[in-house]
C-alpha cells in the first residue's frame, strides 16, 4: 500500500492504474468498522481502492469540535493497508487549501439549509461540497463510497455531482452498528461508558418509531413524539427528530410511502447523528 501527500502525486500513481477501475472512499480519519465496510464494497468492484484521510477544517462551524475530531493517522494507515487499500491520499491542509485558495462549490435549497445545515450553519455543507469535489476530482474513480449515516451529506454530494457533470458513480453503503444498535461514528470514541449507554437512545428510538410505522401508525407527528419519549428516557434532547422525503429531505406529514426519520442529538459534549428509513404497514 503506497501512502501519498500531494494531488501530483496522486495523479501520478493513479495514471498507472487507469487501465482498471478506481474505487475511492473518502473519509477523515479515525477508521472504524463503518470505513472498513465502504473499502469492502469498493475492494469487490474496483481494481485499485484509494481512500483519503483528510479533517477537513472547512466543514467545522466550530473550532473546538475541529481541534477534538480525533486524528489517528498511523491505525488508520494500519487498518486501510489490512482491509485492502492500494493507496492512501493523506494530504496536509495546505495542500487542499493552498494560500490564495479563493473557490467554494455551494449546493443551494433545501438540502443544504434544512436539518445539519440549519444547525451546523449553511457553511458546513459548503465545505463538504468543495472537498468532496476537489477529492473527486483529484482521484476521479469510477465509484465513491458513502456512509448512509450521513444521509443529508448523500443528497448534497449525489446533488453536486450531477450539477457540475462529474463522471462518478455514487455507491452508498448501509449504516454499520455495533451489536447493540449504536450507529458506528468517529465521534463515539469521545463517549464516557455511562454516555455510550444514553447515546444509544438514538437508534432505540428510530427503531421504535420504524417498528410503530410497521404497525401501522401513518401519522409522521405521532412517530416523532414517540421517538422523542424513547430519547426522553435516557434524558436526550434532540436537535432535530424529523421524518422527510428520502431525496428531497421535504418533511412528510404523512408515511403514505418509504421515508427517512433523521435525528441528531448531543450527548454529553458529542453531537451524533443517525437515521433510518422507514416503510408503511404492508398488508
Ligand atoms: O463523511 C465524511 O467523513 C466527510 O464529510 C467527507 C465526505 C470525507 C468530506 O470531508
Amino acid at each position: 500500500m503506497m501512502i501519498v501527500r500531494t494531488v501530483a502525486e496522486l495523479r501520478e500513481v493513479l495514471r498507472q492504474r487507469r487501465n482498471g477501475s478506481i474505487g475511492f472512499v473518502p473519509t477523515m480519519g479515525a477508521l472504524h468498522e463503518g470505513h472498513l465496510s465502504l473499502v469492502r464494497a469498493a475492494r469487490e468492484t474496483s481494481d485499485t481502492v484509494v481512500l483519503s484521510i483528510f479533517v477537513n477544517p472547512t466543514q467545522f462551524g466550530d473550532v473546538t469540535d475541529l481541534e477534538a475530531y480525533p486524528r489517528t493517522e498511523d491505525a488508520d494507515v494500519a487498518l486501510a493497508s489490512e482491509a485492502g487499500v492500494d493507496v492512501v491520499f493523506a494530504p496536509a491542509a495546505a495542500e487542499m487549501y493552498p494560500s490564495g485558495f479563493a473557490t467554494t462549490v455551494a449546493v443551494h435549497g433545501v438540502l443544504v439549509d434544512s436539518l445539519e445545515g440549519a444547525v451546523r450553519g449553511r457553511d458546513h455543507f459548503d465545505g463538504v461540497a468543495t472537498v468532496v469535489a476537489k477529492l473527486l476530482l483529484a482521484v476521479l474513480p469510477d465509484t465513491a463510497y458513502f456512509g448512509a449515516k450521513d444521509a443529508q451529506q448523500v443528497v448534497v454530494v449525489r446533488r453536486m455531482v450531477a450539477d457540475l457533470n462529474i463522471p462518478v458513480r455514487i455507491a452508498v453503503c448501509e449504516t454499520s452498528r455495533d451489536a447493540d444498535g449504536l450507529a458506528r461514528s468517529s465521534r463515539n470514541a469521545r463517549l464516557s461508558g455511562h454516555e455510550r449507554r444514553r447515546a444509544l437512545s438514538l437508534s432505540r428510538a428510530l427503531f421504535a418509531m420504524r417498528d410503530a410505522a410497521a404497525s401501522g401508525e401513518s401519522d409522521s407527528a405521532v412517530l416523532v413524539a414517540h421517538g422523542i419519549d424513547v430519547l426522553a428516557h435516557e434524558s436526550v434532547v434532540p436537535e432535530y427528530l424529523e421524518i422527510v422525503d428520502a431525496d428531497s429531505l421535504e418533511a412528510a406529514p404523512t408515511l403514505d410511502r418509504p421515508l427517512l426519520v433523521v435525528l441528531a442529538a448531543r450527548v454529553g459534549a458529542t453531537r451524533l447523528i443517525d437515521n433510518v428509513l422507514i416503510a408503511p404497514k404492508t398488508t
